[in-house]
């Protein structure tokens, strides 16, 4: 169950929310395609996970082609990897109501990210957001994935999915396969730029807070030479200095330089030249996906073609452990 054809399976999701930025990428999107070659490659857009804060219907769709098209431009090659519409596949969902019976709510209320999203409008968000790690076990166990590549906020989830899959296999005996989470040494956390305490997140609308993927060379510029420092000159990569940091860490995931190179670098520059030669890199960085995402938009029909194709080819793998937890449960 856990080898196809000598190859492991990865599977890792994202939301279309519309402006996807360096954070996902750096976390996330970058690692799935160097990785495709090597493991057969699962990423499904989750339009259901999206749905639990309220959506604007005809944007939510449209965002849904903007990502599958930033990912296609950023290197996902339909010939390696399948990228798919989690709606299209209605097992995910079955599964995530059947997850759901076996997850005690104590661990439910421990999910953090749960708490940060909900903050003081607890009792006035959706039930669906409560549930969201429910939801994201199922769309990692039904395809009986090994690995599962996330940045770092996707840690606590990952935990409990793991401990859910281990659980029902101690009820019911071996069903489904425990992943593990595969989270990058460097840029697994990219901060803000207007506030380097907190996570870069699609939901934080202020103007400088995160460089989206298709922001021009001078939303780029501008974002970065506001991005938040501190009153000391030396560049360094040091935690306790948030903002600097933030921007070392982001040029050091974008050049693979060593630290040590870096800091040699900047030795003796001001935070002036750091943010010039940041915002360079991060233009050069993004420049052949914003190519590559323009070229891919002018096909019309090119994008719903290939989700079509990568639903109808996932289908049946998760129908298959549908069928196998609904029979270990007892149902039917
Ligand atoms: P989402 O859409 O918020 O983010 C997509 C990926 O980007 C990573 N990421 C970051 N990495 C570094 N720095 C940041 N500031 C940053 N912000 C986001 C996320 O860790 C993620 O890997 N719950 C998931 C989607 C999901 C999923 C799944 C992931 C649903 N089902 C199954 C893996 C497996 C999410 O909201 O990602």
């Amino acid at each position: 169950m856990n080898e196809r054809n000598g190859r492991k399976r990865i599977l890792s999701g994202i939301q279309p929310t519309g402006n996807a930025h360096i954070g996902n990428y750096l976390g996330a999107i970058r690692h799935w395609v160097a990785s495709q070659g090597e493991y057969e490659s699962l990423f499904p857009i989750v339009d259901l996970h999206a749905i639990t804060v309220p959506k604007d219907p005809k944007q939510l769709r449209a965002h849904i082609r903007e990502t599958a098209g930033i990912l296609y431009a950023a290197g996902i090659d339909p010939e390696q990897s399948t990228l798919f519409i989690q709606s299209h596949v209605s097992a995910h969902a079955e599964l995530a109501w059947i997850l759901n019976c076996f997850i005690p709510m104590g661990w439910m209320e421990r999910m953090t990210q749960f708490k940060d999203k909900a903050g003081a409008a607890r009792e006035r968000v959706s039930v669906g957001l409560f549930d969201y790690p429910a939801l994201m076990a199922a769309d990692i166990l039904i395809y009986d994935a090994d690995l599962v590549p996330v940045g770092d906020d996707q840690r606590q989830h990952l935990e409990m999915t793991r401990d859910l899959a281990q659980r029902i296999n101690s009820m019911f005996g071996k069903t489904l396969v425990v992943p593990e989470a595969s989270i990058p040494p460097v840029g697994a956390r990219i901060m803000g730029l207007d506030d380097p305490t907190s996570k870069m997140s699609k939901s934080e609308t202020g103007q400088g807070h995160a460089i989206d993927l298709l922001d021009s060379p001078d939303e780029i510029r501008a974002k970065i030479r506001r991005a938040a420092t501190d009153s000391s000159r030396v560049i360094e990569f040091d935690e306790s200095r948030p903002g600097v940091n933030n921007l070392l860490v982001i040029y050091e995931a974008f050049t693979e330089r060593t630290r040590e190179d870096i800091e040699a670098h900047f030795d003796g520059k001001g935070y002036a030249d750091l943010k010039r030669e940041l915002s360079e890199v991060v233009i050069e960085g993004l420049r052949p996906l914003q190519e590559r995402y323009r070229e891919i938009r002018k096909e019309p029909g090119y994008l719903d073609a290939m989700l079509k194709e990568g639903a109808d080819k996932v289908r049946p793998i998760a129908d298959r452990t549908l069928r196998r937890v609904m029979d270990k449960v007892g149902l039917g």
